[in-house]
């Protein structure tokens, strides 16, 4: 079987991980990336295109392109290499409306290409236990659902200005931020409704065009209340990322700087089993990501594309993650 050749298009932090974690893939080959800026491409050899049409244009060979471009590209850039033939690997959010989703899925659809959306955090150790304990309905009835988010993004993160912090090109804190969290919830509980949103914004009005910090309250659909408490104010670094679930039959909290460990499992007839460790951060210096998990979602592509495997964050879900952000947003004040 040959290699599966890769584009990637945004070659900025993450676009530049993607592309280390192809080179380093027996079954994958990097053919070209693609950036709007020459100084993306200060320490690379590999071949560099100025635009993602170019790049296309001049390798039909290419299978799949990998989308690491400021969050509202990321609709138009998966079209474009959908468009072109290739399956896409789209990085989170999968868009900045529900509307440019549905036109990737579509897109997808109609040229018969796969699409990939990049939520490493459900590879990690915690995130698969808690996926299993939920599945197995162990847990009885879910009474509730509480997510607290409080990280660090100031000067450090915001300056010098680029996409990051306006409202069209960002999409909010929710969708940069914090939309590993609300796919986490949504894959474990599915849909919310009756949201009501508070949004503030606390030392961030020089830097961002949008709220830091937010409270959202809701329903989810199956059963059970839930609430997103968020914030980027956090002094200095990152506090915790966590999710706590009350439940008839236990009580679990999955805790940390994002999520990577269970620190409460009380649950009737069950022992915790050991858990492997969780992959650390993300680190971008003076502040840090989630999981290092991107390596899992390279290996996702292939098990599908050479063993037709499930992909693991498909954009159904992808949308689905995005239409949760949206009701987030427009229920609030
Ligand atoms: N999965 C994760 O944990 C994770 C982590 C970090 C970033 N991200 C996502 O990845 C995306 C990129 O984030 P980043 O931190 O790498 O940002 P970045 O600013 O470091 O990189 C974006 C790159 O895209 C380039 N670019 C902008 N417009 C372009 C265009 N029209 N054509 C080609 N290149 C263009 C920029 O020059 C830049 O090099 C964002 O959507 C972000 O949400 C995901």
């Amino acid at each position: 079987m040959g290699k599966i050749k890769f584009g990637v298009v945004g070659f900025g932090h993450i676009g530049k991980r993607h592309a280390a974690i192809i080179e380093g893939h027996e079954a994958c080959e990097l053919i070209a990336v693609a950036d709007s800026d020459p100084e993306a491409f200060k320490d690379t050899k590999t071949l560099q295109y100025a635009d993602l049409s170019s790049l296309l244009k001049a390798h039909s060979e290419i299978d799949v392109i990998c989308v690491c471009t400021p969050n509202y590209l990321h609709s138009k850039h998966s079209l474009e290499a959908l468009e072109a033939g290739c399956h896409v690997v789209c990085e989170k959010p999968m868009g900045i409306t529900s509307e440019d989703c549905q036109s990737i899925i579509e897109s997808a659809e109609k040229n018969d290409k796969h699409v990939f959306c990049v939520m490493q955090n459900r590879y990690s150790p915690p995130s698969v236990w808690l996926k299993e304990m939920v599945e197995s309905e162990r847990l009885g009835e879910i009474y509730s659902v509480d997510i607290s988010c409080y990280w660090n993004r100031d000067q450090r993160y915001y300056l010098p200005k680029t996409w990051r912090g306006v409202k069209e090109f960002d999409g909010g804190t929710i969708f940069t931020q914090f939309s590993h969290f609300i796919d986490m919830m949504y894959w474990l509980f599915g849909d919310v409704t009756n949201v009501t949103s508070r949004f503030h914004n606390f030392n961030h009005s020089e830097l961002t065009d949008f709220e830091d910090s937010g409270h959202v309250l809701f329903d989810f659909q199956k059963a059970g209340k839930g609430s997103f408490t968020f914030s980027t104010s956090t002094w200095n670094r990152n506090l915790e990322s966590s999710i706590t679930i009350l439940a008839e039959y236990g009580t679990i909290k999955v805790s940390g700087q994002y999520m990577e460990e269970v620190v409460h499992c009380e649950v009737k007839d069950y022992e915790m089993p050991d858990l492997p460790p969780t992959n650390p951060p993300n680190n971008y210096g003076a502040y840090k990501g989630s999981a290092a998990n991107h390596h899992y979602v390279i290996q996702n592509v292939v098990d599908k594309l050479n063993s037709n495997q499930a992909i693991t964050t498909n954009a159904s879900e992808g949308k689905a993650v995005v239409e949760i952000i949206e009701k987030m947003y427009k229920q609030g004040s």
